[in-house]
């Protein structure tokens, strides 16, 4: 079932939200002040997807140069699988394309499927592993990209 969710700019005032769904997600949640960090850059992109007042999710992104990093996105456990990650991410692309040159990039866990499969979806493609990225358990992370437009 598909959720119909209203995707606005996160603002201070979603921060308890935030760490709720946060911590709902990882096991090395980012903290708060990372969050009211990237809120208060105006190179980042801070977007909520909002079920009535409630959040249901989150997508966080850095423009450095000339490319958009998705730095995090979550989702509520009770909301996943409705399609929510996908329109944050969309409207991403709606929302930044023409500022874009190089295009979007991510790392995520090697063993991530669920995440690796949501950016496939949406034209992603792996073009490298950085070895032991993740410090809690040295994971590999995948860097992922997606050419401007598609
Ligand atoms: C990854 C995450 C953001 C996905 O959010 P979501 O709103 O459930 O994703 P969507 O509903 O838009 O999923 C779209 C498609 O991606 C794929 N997908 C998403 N989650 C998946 C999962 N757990 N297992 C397998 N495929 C998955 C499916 O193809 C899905 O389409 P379908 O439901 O029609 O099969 C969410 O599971 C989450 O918050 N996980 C914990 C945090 C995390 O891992 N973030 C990514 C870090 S890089």
């Amino acid at each position: 079932m598909k959720t119909a969710v209203d995707i606005r700019a996160l603002t201070l005032g979603d921060l308890d939200a935030i760490e709720d769904i946060e911590h709902n997600s990882y096991d090395t949640p980012w903290s708060r002040s990372m969050f009211a960090g990237e809120l208060a850059k105006p190179a980042s992109l801070c977007l909520g997807a909002f079920e009535g007042e409630q959040l249901a999710g989150y997508l966080i992104v850095s423009r450095y140069v000339d490319a958009w990093h998705i730095m995090n996105i979550a989702v509520s456990p009770d909301f996943r699988r409705r399609g929510i990650a996908t329109a944050l991410i969309q409207r991403l692309f709606e929302l930044t394309d023409d500022r874009s040159r190089r295009g979007y990039t991510l790392e995520v866990r090697v063993s991530n499927d669920g995440a690796i499969s949501l950016y496939e979806r949406l034209g992603f493609t792996a073009r490298g592993i950085r070895r032991g990225y993740y410090t809690d358990n040295r994971e590999d992370a995948l860097i992922m990209w997606r050419e401007p437009g598609g």
